[in-house]
């Protein structure tokens, strides 16, 4: 039985599988749409979600699986103490599968060793987000092709996104990748991700603090918002959080082919207007949350295709 806990939990080879696995449903979901009959998906989300649960239990039905779960933890029992081991002990008894979100780092780790169904990290705290990574990826892979062999820029609250550092830690492990870190100081990305990921790796990266001047190298920017859920006070949120507004101004800097991802939601970090950009990728990048997470519910159950 398989966990995920972090992107590296894949091999580079699987990775391209479950791509592949991905594409396929997209342009075959018929075919799909009775792999999981009889199956049950259990989303167990500690923390607000919208896109990651909506589309795990969309991808579940759409493999005509059946969903279950709580969206807060106010209306799950951790509300009168329980720990997250008896909860996912008592949880493996009602479904073959959970995908869990939680605000405490390490939490859906905990819960995997005392399952004995598979378990999906959803977010854990400001740690890593590997099924928003699988998302990144695959997006990255569609519209560029490849992945590797491109400048990758990153922007805004580096230091809490966990979106961040999951994508970091897996792209290291592809051709040619150069990063661009762009946060403003108090927001940089953790210690631990520069020295024990991108500098042991050796890979090429730079901290700065405008965006301006990363636009015209940019292969991709990946815009983030500012967590305000994991800042220690209100006011150092309200002075960090419009440090950055994406803007058609500056994206006639970027080059022609420079795609804007962004995990979602978004707050005021992408100005709407830019939404009509054809570089302007991030819906897409929901939408193909669907496919990969589908494709990762298949190879979790090792169910193949009806
Ligand atoms: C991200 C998350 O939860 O970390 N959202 C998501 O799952 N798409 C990004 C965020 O909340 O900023």
């Amino acid at each position: 039985m398989r966990h995920l806990m972090s992107p590296l939990d894949f091999t580079t080879e699987e990775l391209e599988q479950l791509m592949d696995l991905a594409d396929d449903i997209q342009g075959n979901t018929q075919k799909y749409s009775q792999s999981c009959n009889g199956k049950k998906l259990a989303t167990c989300f500690y923390e607000p979600s919208t896109r990651t649960r909506l589309s795990f239990e969309a991808a579940m039905l759409n493999l005509g699986g059946s969903v279950l779960g709580f969206s807060s933890a106010d209306s799950s029992s951790a509300a009168k103490g329980e720990s997250v081991s008896d909860t996912i002990r008592v949880i493996s008894c009602y479904a073959d599968i959970c995908a869990m979100r939680h605000p405490k780092e390490g939490a859906p780790l905990v819960a995997s060793l005392h399952s004995s169904i598979p378990v999906i990290n959803a977010g854990d705290g400001g740690h890593q987000h590997p099924t928003q990574t699988l998302t990144d990826l695959y997006t990255i892979r569609s519209l560029k092709g490849e992945i590797g062999n491109m400048t990758i820029g990153l922007c805004g609250d580096l230091k809490f996104g966990r979106t961040v550092h999951s994508l970091i830690n897996a792209l290291v492990r592809y051709p040619n990748i150069k990063f661009v870190l762009i946060s403003p100081e108090e927001l940089r990305v953790p210690e631990y991700i520069r020295e024990d990921v991108l500098e042991k790796n050796g890979i090429e990266y730079v901290e700065i603090e405008k965006l301006e001047d990363a636009m015209p190298e940019l292969d991709i920017l990946y815009m983030t918002r500012v967590q305000r859920e994991r800042f220690f006070n209100e006011e150092d949120y309200l002075r960090m959080k419009d440090f950055y507004i994406l803007t058609n101004e500056k994206m006639l800097l970027a080059k022609d082919d420079m795609m804007v991802l962004h995990p979602l939601p978004r707050v005021n970090e992408i100005s709407v207007e830019v939404d009509d950009d054809p570089r302007a990728a991030y819906f897409k990048q929901a939408q193909n949350g669907v496919y990969i997470r589908m494709a990762l519910i298949l190879t979790l159950l090792e169910v193949g295709v009806c």
